[in-house]
């Protein structure tokens, strides 16, 4: 069955607890939290802190997707706070090869993002290292943007890819995904649905019901 993954980028701060513990509830698999840099991306959002805090409150999957430039020296952090699965942008730094092994030296699931600028072929020799790929449907740095159809043949060539190597990654998108193009995702071959606004915008009460459709 296919995992949801509610990204908090778009929850109320001072309400995150309450917010984290009602998602868990409801259904969702994943704790999706982006990290955002200044620099890699334009806008800043948390460090290893709110992993160290989220922990306290939520057994779930802790799903973090450093979107960061450089990346290799903050990994120890984002480790010892917490972390269930690290995924990073391969470009962002010099040896993702290093990067992946000292993730997977810890004992946690590695992964990779795809920028909508990135190619397949530009990464696809870390395929086989990795236990989840992110394809970015949107600009990574903001929630709420509109789903990027065009990148929806990376999905399909990341199953392909996937299925005549016997890899054992994950494909999680991640951007403008709601009940609309969730469909789509996994029809492609998506395993996990990282999701923001789309679910965090309804009303709470109806959490259960909209995760259950987004599946
Ligand atoms: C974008 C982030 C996404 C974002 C998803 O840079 O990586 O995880 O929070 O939010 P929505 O679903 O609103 O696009
Ligand atoms: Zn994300």
């Amino acid at each position: 069955m296919i995992k949801i993954s509610p990204s908090i980028l778009s929850a109320d701060i001072l309400k995150l607890e309450e917010e984290v513990k009602l998602l868990d509830k409801n259904g969702a698999d994943y704790i999706h939290i982006d990290i955002m840099d200044g620099h890699y991306v334009p806008n800043i959002t948390f460090g290893p802190n709110i992993i160290k805090s989220l922990r306290q409150v939520t057994s779930k999957i802790l799903d973090v997707h450093l979107m960061i430039k450089p990346v290799e020296k903050y990994i120890n952090e984002f480790v010892e706070a917490g972390s269930d699965i690290i995924t990073f942008h391969p470009e962002a730094d010099d040896n993702p090869e290093e990067i992946i092994k000292m993730i997977s030296d810890a004992e946690i699931k590695a992964g990779i993002a795809i920028h909508p600028k990135v190619n397949i072929t530009d990464i696809d020799h870390l395929f086989s290292k990795v236990q989840q790929i992110i394809v970015m449907t949107v600009k990574p740095g903001f929630g709420g943007q509109k789903f990027m159809n065009d990148q929806v043949q990376k999905i399909k060539d990341l199953d392909e890819i996937r299925k005549n190597n016997n890899y054992k990654y994950d494909i999680a998108v991640d951007g403008g995904v709601n009940n609309e193009n969730a469909k789509i995702c996994k029809d492609n071959g998506a395993d996990v649905l990282a999701v923001g606004s789309y679910l965090l915008s309804q009303n709470q009460n109806n959490y259960s019901e909209i995760i259950k459709s987004l599946r």
